[in-house]
């Protein structure tokens, strides 16, 4: 049997439909539409992809789903000019970029030239760090700074593949911030040509063989005449 009894009543309505579809494409305007070539496929270009959907602002860094408890070592009582705001507090916050005098002479090589100082450090709150959203970081907390751009090492980092753990192997991990290894303003590592082995003392023999047997390392262990091992 061909076609049960359902489908033959549903033959005449799905007719009617596309009798429909290629009357409405008859009647749409075709004007703005560029030809179709040879092939049947219109022309990819004359369909250029709309813009760019705003991102918006960036969301703020919440952590990473099962990663490890981390607790960073301290940075700020290593840091010579803290607190920041001995000074600052002072002065206006000048967000020009431009070529610094003292204390701070140094260049900042990081980036390329395309973030500054501000990109960084708080402007108002000099006695910390801030995200590009703006949110305040700690100088303890230099990571979550650096994670903003360097996601890929920051997750390294956080789980164990990157930097350095001193202590607490079980349970809580403790390790170095990027700022231990990494000067934030000049970041780097620079390649190092590799030592040569250490040198060997002259002279030295192989041990003579005085044929000694050994005794046994346990009193109970049978020794073996032949070679003198048990
Ligand atoms: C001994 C005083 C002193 C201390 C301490 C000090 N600064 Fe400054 N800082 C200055 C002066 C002076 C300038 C302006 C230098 C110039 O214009 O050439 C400056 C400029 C800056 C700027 C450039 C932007 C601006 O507002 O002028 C930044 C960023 C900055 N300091 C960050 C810090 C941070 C972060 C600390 C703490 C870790 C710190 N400073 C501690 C004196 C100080
Ligand atoms: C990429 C982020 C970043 C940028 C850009 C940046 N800093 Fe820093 N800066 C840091 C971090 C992180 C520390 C903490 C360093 C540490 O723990 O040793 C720091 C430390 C400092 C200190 C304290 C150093 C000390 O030993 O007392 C000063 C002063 C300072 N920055 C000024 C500046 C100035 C001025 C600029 C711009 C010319 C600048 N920073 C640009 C991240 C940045
Ligand atoms: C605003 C974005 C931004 C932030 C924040 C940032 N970096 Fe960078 N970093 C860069 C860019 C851009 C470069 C240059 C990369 C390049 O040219 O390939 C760079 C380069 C580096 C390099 C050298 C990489 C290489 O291959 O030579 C290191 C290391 C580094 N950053 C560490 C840090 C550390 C540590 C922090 C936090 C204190 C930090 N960065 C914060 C953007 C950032
Ligand atoms: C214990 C020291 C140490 C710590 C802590 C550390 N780094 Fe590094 N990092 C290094 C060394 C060493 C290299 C160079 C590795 C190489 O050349 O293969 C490096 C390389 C990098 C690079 C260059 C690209 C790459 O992966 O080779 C970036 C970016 C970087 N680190 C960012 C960070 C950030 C961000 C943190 C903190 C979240 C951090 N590092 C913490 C020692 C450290």
């Amino acid at each position: 049997m061909r076609g049960s009894q359902s489908e033959r009543r549903l033959l005449p309505a799905i007719a009617l439909a596309a009798g429909l579809g290629a009357a409405l494409l008859a009647l749409a305007p075709a004007a703005d539409l560029p030809p179709i070539s040879e092939e049947g496929h219109r022309s990819l270009r004359e369909h250029p992809p709309g813009p760019e959907p705003d991102p918006g602002p960036p969301a703020g860094f919440t952590g990473y789903p099962d990663a490890p408890q981390v607790s960073v070592v301290s940075r700020r009582e290593a840091l010579s000019h803290y607190p920041c705001a001995d000074c600052h507090a002072h002065m206006p916050a000048n967000p020009e970029r431009r070529k610094l005098s003292a204390p701070h002479p140094g260049l900042l090589d990081h980036g390329e030239g395309r973030f500054w100082c501000l990109e960084c450090h708080d402007a108002d709150r000099r006695n910390e760090l801030a995200t590009l959203a703006g949110d305040t970081v700690s100088f303890d907390r230099a990571d979550q700074v650096c994670g903003q751009c360097h996601g890929d090492t920051h997750r390294d980092w956080t789980f164990g593949a990157h930097g350095k753990r001193v202590e607490k192997w079980q349970g809580e991990r403790r390790v170095y911030s990027c700022a231990h290894c990494h000067n934030p303003h000049d970041p780097a590592v620079r390649p190092r040509a590799p030592e040569g082995p250490p040198g060997i003392r002259a002279g030295l023999e192989p041990m003579p063989d005085k044929g000694r047997k050994h005794p046994p390392v346990y009193p109970w262990q049978p020794v073996d005449e032949e070679s003198g091992h048990e």
